[in-house]
């Protein structure tokens, strides 16, 4: 049968055999009639961002318990808009944001220069894919080289994403040298992939999803003792956060991360270091391992990379660049032309603006007031830990930080938790002392209040 026995002009019945192409525009012009019809039914348009137009936030909740699956405890509040320090709910009212998107949106909020840096790129090029060369891709690689160490760059959309490269990574390093152990510590955090669940030494978040990767061997942090036990020639690489951001605030003890590096270089196995939640200037430093006198063979990072933009990357020293050859690993988003555009404007501002400079600063006026909260509430609070812009309160045990987190939220404060009783705190890198002023006021009334 020929096409035009088939599809004659005059043939009324012709859309109904459309091809799946067909089908498919047809499908995608159905739902812009759709979008368009409950634009002029609803004032409320979902795709208006006019604050006179914003819907409810009722009306949010009710269509997100309807349509999102029920993976996050969410908190009461939908927030519109954002400038700098602060959020805005669809109501105009004003929050702190002493948490950033969970350590992601380090210039703040609408920063002028980022959105002109990702409108600049929206009107060039979105995505081409990783078959081509990319102009932004290549200048971003080189830029983190140049704050980090010498090697290569693999570009990713999100921080489980990067452990999954050094994973496999790490897999692939071990195949080649008769290597089949991996280290990973109790409480860590690597992400909810199945690679990187694997690595995150908590039953909580492997529970229910076995089996796992069976090489992989647990050890306290900090245990020193427990790291010189479990390495040995056998041994492909270790992972580690500097500080454990999900696992508490909890700070690796330089002791620990030289031994690590002292191992590893004794057995040629590879140090892994997720700066995921430490990276991109979060803790004074670039990276936090530049606190300490060693160098990883490789760094996972993604959250602060793009100020808000998904991206990740992972980073292998040069004498380690060769493990992964054309086709062993690959992501069809990663590192696209938006994505890298932001990420270098996220780097060119953190250089222009010495914003690590004002890590440094404002860490030493937060870590006043967190001090002197400590001694005003020793029956409440245990210790302070933490490092630069990534500070940890610590609970006494039977102290939920949850509550703490709710009661701040009605404050218009937004902190965050990590663990069952540690308090998180992790403001925009480019916080101003009358910011944190206004913020420790608030957090004292809560813990007053407790
Ligand atoms: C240290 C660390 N690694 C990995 C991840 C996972 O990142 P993502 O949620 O972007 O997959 C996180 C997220 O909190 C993290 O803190």
């Amino acid at each position: 049968m020929s096409d035009t026995e088939n599809f004659s002009d005059n043939d009324e019945s012709k859309n109904d055999i459309n091809t799946e192409e067909e089908d498919a525009i047809l499908f995608s012009r159905n739902i812009q009639i759709e979008l368009e019809k409950e634009k002029s039914q609803n004032p409320y348009s979902a795709i208006s961002y006019e604050p006179e137009n914003l819907m409810k936030f009722e009306d949010i909740k009710k269509l997100d318990e309807k349509y999102i699956l029920n993976t996050y405890a969410r908190m009461p509040v939908a927030f519109a808009y954002g400038s700098g320090e602060f959020l805005y709910d669809e109501k105009g009212h004003e929050y702190i944001d002493f948490l950033s998107g969970i350590a992601v949106t380090a210039m703040g909020h609408a920063h002028a220069d980022l959105i002109a840096a990702l409108e600049r790129q929206a009107d060039l090029l979105w995505h081409t894919s990783n078959l081509f060369y990319n102009q932004q891709q290549a200048l971003l690689a080189r830029a983190l080289i140049e704050i980090s160490f010498p090697g290569k760059v693999f570009f990713c959309n999100s921080g489980t994403e990067a452990n999954e490269a050094a994973l496999k990574l790490m897999l692939a390093y071990g195949q080649k040298y008769g290597k089949e152990k991996i280290i990973a510590l109790r409480n860590g955090f690597h992400g909810r992939t199945f690679g990187a669940m694997s690595l995150t030494g908590q039953k909580k978040i492997q529970d229910g999803f076995g089996p796992l990767l069976d090489n992989i061997s647990y050890i306290d942090p900090n245990d020193i003792h427990a790291l010189d036990q479990e390495f040995s020639e056998d041994v492909a690489g270790i992972i580690m956060e500097p500080i454990l951001g999900e696992g508490g605030v909890y700070p690796l003890t330089s002791e620990f991360i030289t031994r690590a590096r002292d191992l590893c270089d004794q057995n040629d196995s590879l140090l892994v270091l997720d700066e995921v939640q430490t990276g991109m200037g979060r803790t004074g430093n670039y990276f936090a391992y530049q606190e300490f006198e060693i160098i990883p063979d490789v760094m996972t990072l993604a959250k602060g990379l793009g100020g808000g933009f998904p991206i990740g990357a992972m980073i292998v020293a040069d004498r380690f660049a060769d493990v992964f050859q054309s086709g062993m690993h690959g992501s069809t988003f990663g590192g696209n032309h938006l994505a890298t555009a932001v990420g270098y404007e996220v780097i060119r501002l953190i250089e222009v603006n010495k914003v690590l400079e004002n890590v440094n600063n404002m860490s030493a006026y937060l870590a006043g007031y967190l001090e002197n909260l400590r001694s005003a509430y020793p029956d409440k609070i245990a210790q302070i830990r933490g490092k630069g812009l990534l500070q940890g309160i610590v609970l006494h045990e039977g102290r939920a930080a949850r509550p703490i987190v709710q009661k701040a939220l009605e404050k218009h404060l937004v902190i965050g938790r990590s663990s069952e009783n540690v308090l998180r705190l992790a403001p925009p890198l480019i916080v101003r002392p009358r910011t944190i002023d206004r913020a420790m006021e608030k957090l004292e009334e809560v813990i007053k209040e407790l």
